[in-house]
């Protein structure tokens, strides 16, 4: 079970803190592009959880891309966009370095 403890003088980022000027972070565009929506709750966790796995894994393989998702339960809509924006996302990344 997670505790706010578990946060103590812990770096918390959210959806917000990727675009502190405005300007979309590549994964958001990612996700834009490829139409990868669920909604207003699962997104930002969708992103979020993009933005872990590809600090982690910057070249996944779509396997790795499914599992790294699995954590985000909802499967509303749209599942296979998820994972090509995240494909996205990942290619974008590796082209802006
Ligand atoms: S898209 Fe968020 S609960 Fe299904």
């Amino acid at each position: 079970m997670w505790k706010c403890r578990d946060a103590d003088r812990q770096r918390v980022e959210t959806i917000e803190g990727l675009s502190p000027n405005g300007a979309l972070h590549p994964i958001q565009q990612a996700f834009i592009k490829e139409e990868g929506m669920q909604c207003g709750y699962c997104v930002p966790g969708m992103i979020m959880t993009t933005v872990a796995f590809l600090r982690r894994n910057s070249t996944p393989t779509r396997d790795q891309i499914v599992e790294a998702l699995n954590g985000n339960i909802c499967r509303c809509c749209g599942y296979g966009n998820l994972l090509k924006a995240v494909e996205r996302a990942a290619r974008s990344i590796k082209e802006a370095q």
